[in-house]
């Protein structure tokens, strides 16, 4: 596995984790994985071999069995749960669906975890700064005032990841973002994560995908885990040069679909 000898700086940094849920099958199986600072990192493999389960432990969700795992220098494997609330200040999280809250407006979203960690904001700064990400995601303020299901998917993906960057996070986390949206939204949202990564100097991205194009398209760098482990990390040009069989399978099926 070639880990760039120029990542000296690391927002994740994973060593020989372990993970058993039942105490017989490890889900993740002697994981090692290096994620440049700064980088727009996608990880790809087969269904069910423990991306999610991955990027839940980086969020301190799951408690690793065994190893190592650091985002932004610290350890998170056996933090408490106060410092966890602290450091998870620091990620934004968009998954599948947007997640928004039903009850609130689109502004009042993308307000609310400003509302929640910067209290010392007067609520003029606050709704100043949430207006400043939807402009980002490029979400037209005619639909601040909306609710959720007054606005399109495409729009609700837009608030869910204009709500992930209010508090100007450091590394942020996508699973599976375009999973189950149809072609163009889909490219709307890979473009959408791309131009925010490059808007964000130093921000870290760390995307799940199950599609190989877009992680070819828009990834620095990409890692393909399988059975628990990472099986090649490296830029999309290695990915397509590589002798390993698996890695060539996933890459001829995915880029036959695609
Ligand atoms: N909370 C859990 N408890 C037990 N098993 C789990 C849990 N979460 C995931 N798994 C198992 O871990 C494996 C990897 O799951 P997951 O990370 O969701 O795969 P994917 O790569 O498709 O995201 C699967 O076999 C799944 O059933
Ligand atoms: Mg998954």
């Amino acid at each position: 596995m070639s880990i760039p000898l120029r990542a000296l700086d690391r927002a994740v940094e994973i060593v020989n984790l372990k993970k058993t849920f039942d105490g017989k099958d490890f889900v993740v199986n002697g994981m090692n994985l290096a994620i440049p600072k700064g980088s727009l990192t996608v990880i790809i493999g087969f269904s069910g071999t423990g991306k999610s389960v991955l990027i839940k432990h980086m969020l301190g969700l799951h408690r690793p069995t065994s190893g190592s795992l650091k985002v932004l220098g610290q350890e998170i494997s056996n933090m408490s749960t106060e410092d966890l609330v602290r450091m998870r200040c620091r990620f934004g999280v968009l998954f599948q669906g947007a997640a928004l809250f039903d009850d609130m407006t689109v502004l009042e979203n993308v307000c609310f975890p400003l509302q929640e960690h910067r209290r010392e904001w007067s609520l003029k700064k606050i709704t100043e700064i949430a207006e400043q990400k939807l402009r980002l995601v490029g979400l037209d303020s005619k639909h601040y005032h909306k609710m959720p299901n007054q606005i399109s998917g495409g729009m609700q993906k837009r608030t869910g990841l204009a709500r992930a960057l209010a508090l100007d996070p450091e590394i942020i986390f996508y699973d599976e973002p375009t999973t189950g949206l149809d072609p163009i939204l889909t490219e709307m949202v890979d473009n959408l994560i791309l131009n925010t990564h490059q808007s964000r100097k130093g921000m870290t991205s760390v995307v799940v995908s199950h599609d190989l194009e877009a992680a070819f398209r828009i990834g620095d760098y990409i890692a393909m885990l399988d059975s628990g482990r990472c099986i090649l990390f490296g830029t999309p040009e290695e990915f397509f040069k590589t002798d390993i069989e698996l890695v060539r399978r996933f890459v001829n099926k995915g880029m036959k679909h695609a």
